[in-house]
């Protein structure tokens, strides 16, 4: 095949998202193909879309008719232009997507992009191609290496899926069960980031505190124990995990938050709600109790732990009673940063069978009232941190000339002002000033540093 081919992917949603679209190109680049931005000049596009968010699926097929647009005039001149759908909404809709948008030439699930070279050629050959069987074997097992450079922050599958079945959520019947990369596979990628330049580790999973990847014997090791094996290696300084599941938050992880410095004090824990009765028709498997005791011990490991969630209103059922138990749990808990949704059903959910949908309306006003709480929670916790000193990742140069950005231990956005590229250097900052688009700051020469907020 000829080398030069451009492929275009959009990447809809989540971190796994950008990552699994990066992976996406590395498959593709053994045929010839590099990454653009410009779909008008690609060859293949590939939309790598995203369920969780509302109407995603209506979004993603008004997506595809622009590109069939360019699709009809790419071939009136004769020249090849193919279109792939991949990720959850393409899971989701399987072999309907082709059905109501033909000019899709690929369809593949979150679990089969390894496959995409084989699919390109069948696609050639004029098949239309639904793939989006889940594999029997390991999709990790058969990713190559990574080719783009990683940046200051990189991100590491660990686990994908999900067992939990939370009755809103499509992630276990688009991701699939929980399944966990071993440990050499992962410690050997996290290595190989490292000596690439990455400084912080985000290790991502649908469900990534049910982490349970073989170690070397082969017995399961939980994710505290992955935390304290990467957190050894040279050039990491910081490392961070998303997403957890209240009742994955075990013990020895707790605990991982006091004892490991590079482990950064912030973590996104989601609680959906503060309703005993929402939460068990939820199916989360917890009580609003039971989550403010994992933070009260997360608290005790890392006082200064900062905590994010995201949050569904208007849950089928739910009452105004239900309602302001989500509003008492987020006064007690004192969010940094939050996620927050009207619930919205999916097909093929439990949640989407129940009959007692909230009005739309009704739902727009809490989320009003939940943002507006969230909202001053987070700007008080950033006026907290002005007058800190911290330590921050450089990651890029600032939206203005002359300005460096990075971020805080606590995800916090920082600017300063700097006439030299910071990137990539973790420095001592004090901090100024809290506006909307983050803290301004003022770099400190290293010895006046002090402990972080
Ligand atoms: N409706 C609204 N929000 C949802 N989320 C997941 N499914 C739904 C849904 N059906 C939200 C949850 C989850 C986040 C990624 O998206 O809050 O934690
Ligand atoms: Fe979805 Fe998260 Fe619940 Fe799993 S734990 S079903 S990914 S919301």
């Amino acid at each position: 095949m000829s080398v030069s081919k451009k492929v275009f992917i959009k990447t809809y949603g989540c971190q796994m998202n950008v990552y699994d679209s990066a992976r996406m190109a590395d498959v593709l680049a053994p045929l010839g193909f590099s990454r653009t931005e410009e779909p008008e000049g690609a060859e293949l596009v590939i939309l790598n879309t995203c369920h969780i968010r509302e109407k995603a699926a209506e979004k993603v097929y008004s997506e595809l008719g622009r590109f069939k647009r360019l699709k009809r005039a790419r071939e009136a001149q004769g020249e090849p232009f193919m279109i792939a759908v991949g990720g959850c909404v393409a899971q989701a809709e399987g072999a309907a997507l082709v059905a109501r948008a033909p000019f899709v030439d690929i369809v593949f699930g979150p679990q089969t992009y390894h496959r995409l070279p084989e699919m390109l050629v069948r696609a050639n050959e004029g098949e239309t191609v639904v793939d989006t069987e889940f594999p029997l074997e390991e999709k990790f097992d058969h990713l190559p290496e990574e080719r783009e450079a990683p940046g200051v922050v990189a991100f590491l599958t660990v686990q994908e899926g999900c067992d939990r079945f939370c009755t809103f959520c499509v992630v276990p019947y688009t991701r699939g069960a929980e399944s966990s990369r071993p440990v050499a596979a992962i410690e050997a990628e996290a290595r190989r980031l490292a000596a690439q330049g990455a400084r912080e580790l985000v290790l991502l999973g649908q469900n990534v505190n049910a982490y349970h990847g073989p170690g070397e014997n082969g017995s399961p090791w939980t994710l505290a124990r992955l935390i304290e094996r990467l957190s050894a290696i040279e050039g990491i300084a910081r490392i961070r995990y998303t997403t957890s599941h209240p009742r994955d938050m075990t013990e020895d992880l707790i605990a991982a938050h006091g004892t490991c410095a590079k482990l950064m004090p912030y973590l996104h824990l989601p609680v959906q709600s503060g309703s005993d009765r929402v939460l068990a028709r939820m199916n989360r498997r917890h009580r609003a109790e039971q989550y403010l005791r994992i933070v009260e011990r997360l608290r005790r490991a890392r006082p200064d732990i900062a905590l994010a969630s995201d949050f569904i209103v208007g849950f089928p059922g739910e009452t105004e009673a239900d309602f302001e138990a989500t509003l008492e749990l987020v006064r007690a808990v004192g969010y940094a940063q939050a996620y927050s949704f009207k619930y919205s059903p999916r097909p093929g959910t439990p949640a989407a069978e129940m009959k007692d949908a909230v009005p739309e309306a009704l739902k727009a006003e809490r989320l009003e009232r939940l943002q507006a709480l969230l909202r001053e929670q987070q700007r008080s916790f950033n006026r907290t941190c002005v007058g800190a000193s911290v330590e921050v990742l450089f990651e890029r140069a600032g939206r203005r000339r002359g300005q460096a950005q990075g971020r805080s231990p606590h995800m916090q956005a920082v600017h300063v002002a700097s006439r030299m590229s910071l990137v990539g250097a973790l420095r001592p900052v004090r901090l100024v000033g809290a506006g909307p688009h983050g803290l301004a700051g003022e770099l400190l020469a290293p010895s006046d540093a002090r402990a972080s907020a």
